[in-house]
């Protein structure tokens, strides 16, 4: 698969915040933080949530529900209760800087991961 126009402007995405989008029917959480552009399957691993609505921080995402934050460039979970990782997929930009569009690619995901016992 390609990169998909996501219709986004980069510059629309704050930092330390994200938004819900859709790339190709899935569900997609484009997010920034320290000024970098990340994007995630926008489902928790542990229960059928939106990371979208998560608080950004650090380079990581929280899940509203129960709190599990997400490494958003590899998808790990940093804590329980989710244990699986999230997908992970290439974000690229193209435009002049205030007019950057964001582009996602689908087929890099990461292959979900389990965090080990030393990290919980
Ligand atoms: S639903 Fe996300 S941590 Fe439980």
């Amino acid at each position: 698969m390609t990169a998909v126009r996501t219709g986004v402007r980069a510059a629309d995405i704050a930092d330390e915040t994200a938004v819900a989008i859709e790339v190709g029917g899935e569900p997609v959480c484009l997010a920034r933080s320290g000024g970098r552009l990340y994007a995630i399957r926008d489902v928790c691993s542990h229960a059928d949530v939106a990371l979208s609505e998560g608080d950004v921080e650090d380079g990581t995402i929280e899940c509203w529900l129960h709190g599990s934050r997400f490494d958003l460039a590899s998808g790990r979970p940093t804590g329980l209760p989710a244990t699986r990782a999230v997908p992970v997929y290439a974000v690229t930009t193209e435009g002049e800087a205030r007019d950057s569009q964001v582009f996602v690619d689908l087929s890099p995901a990461t292959t979900p991961a389990t965090i080990s016992q030393e990290s919980r």
